[in-house]
């Protein structure tokens, strides 16, 4: 496919992505890790404004020189911007206007394809832009998702059951022709192994480079853990036994009173879960959801088995149904053996992560189409759960 083309179709998708929204949908954050989706869209258009068009386009006039500051996440070599907790205050630029910029921005870029023969480093930055506006389509998915499961009157994104531009039922139904499937550990052998990207396409820098590592003999389960057996772990009263969490986690669980997945209500003794077509009851074979570290870790625990390294689960997953769920490792988020910062903001992409988060592996219900693989490692803080997370058993 060209890259006018992909640059189009996935340009479309985060637009599609936001059409069921109420203009006030738009304009809120309700915790600093959910941005508010008119930055989303304004953001991405803003990543290749800043790192096509700018340098590269022959006469390109910014749209508005203060977007800048209001669209720039994290990127220190490009300036300063607005604080991550205050993107939600920001009521102007409108929404109108945001969609006006990604017009401008759109049409400057289609021109730049159209008439560019792009160098190579040219299209890596465009790859890397369509990769990343990809990410951002999940976390739109997410962030729309909390902003309406976290409201009182709990909102439906849609009332259809199946929304062309998610590739996933918004209802957290369970297709009734589909046979119970029972979990099955598969064994791997001790020994020398390789992980990491090789081979041709995109990749994001945090899986480079391919470099052995050694595993001890391990066995994975074919299948995520279940709504109904993480009930078991509820009700078995894991929650308030301190045998089964790290210090953190138990911490967090007092602190918040966590006792139950995130959007999960239990109303007159039964459990709901808020999806994107609203509150409904849960489903009992669905693989559970919306699962923090500390709670996937105490889960592990409880059963007595663990989480898998990154490198086990990357080894066993052609032989793993994956891709419901973002899946909690027991790895920490680190640089492989010869991992390189590229030079400038682009070198600030993945690198200054790698502190305090966790990898999980996988991808989920919620990850735009063609922008997953076995190598892909994503990462976050061991208390978040926003995210379409899950647990993979290992031991
Ligand atoms: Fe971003």
């Amino acid at each position: 496919m060209s890259l006018l083309k992909s640059y189009q179709d996935i340009r479309k998708r985060s637009v599609e992505i936001c059409k069921p929204l109420k203009t006030e949908d738009y304009v809120v954050q309700p915790i600093v890790d959910v941005s508010p989706p008119k930055w989303h869209l304004g953001h991405t258009t803003w990543f290749f404004e800043t790192f096509i068009l700018k340098p590269f386009a022959f006469e390109y006039q910014e749209f508005d020189p203060d977007f800048n500051y209001v669209f720039n996440s994290y990127y220190e070599t490009v300036g300063a911007r607005v604080i991550r907790t205050n993107r939600g205050n920001l009521s102007r630029p409108g929404v109108d206007e945001v969609y006006r910029y990604r017009k401008y921005v759109d049409e400057a870029m289609v021109k730049f394809l159209e008439e560019v023969n792009l160098t190579e480093a040219q299209k890596e930055v465009m790859i890397l832009g369509f990769n990343h506006e990809q990410q951002h389509q999940e976390l739109l998915i997410t962030d729309i998702k909390y902003i309406l499961g976290h409201n009182p009157l709990f909102p439906a994104y849609s009332q259809s059951k199946l929304i062309p531009v998610l590739s996933f039922e918004t209802q957290d139904l369970e297709d009734e022709n589909q046979e119970i499937q029972h979990p099955e550990f598969i064994s791997f052998k001790e020994g020398v192994y390789e992980i990491g990207f090789s081979g041709e396409g995109f990749c994001f820098d945090n899986e480079l480079n391919r470099h052995k590592v050694y595993v001890y003999d391990f066995s994975i389960c074919n299948l995520l853990v279940s709504n109904k057996e993480y009930l078991e772990f509820i009700d078995s009263g894991a929650y308030q036994d301190f045998r089964f969490w790290h210090a953190d986690g138990l911490e967090w669980v007092k602190t918040n009173q966590i006792e139950a997945p995130m959007y999960w209500h239990k109303i007159d003794s039964e459990w709901y879960n808020y999806t994107l077509s609203g509150l409904q009851l849960i489903q009992a074979e669905n693989p559970v959801c919306h699962i923090s570290y500390y709670e996937a870790a105490a889960y592990a625990s409880w059963k007595k088995m663990r989480l898998p390294t990154e490198a086990e689960w990357e080894i066993a997953a052609r032989n793993l149904n994956w891709g419901k769920r973002w899946e909690w490792t027991e790895s920490a988020y680190l640089p492989y053996p010869g991992f390189k910062k590229a030079e400038g903001a682009i070198g600030e992409y993945n690198g200054k992560f790698m502190i305090n988060q966790m990898v999980l592996r996988g991808a989920s219900e919620a990850t735009s189409p063609e922008h997953s693989r076995i190598t892909y490692r994503n990462f976050f803080q061991p208390d978040l759960r926003w995210q379409f997370t899950g647990i993979r058993l290992a031991k």
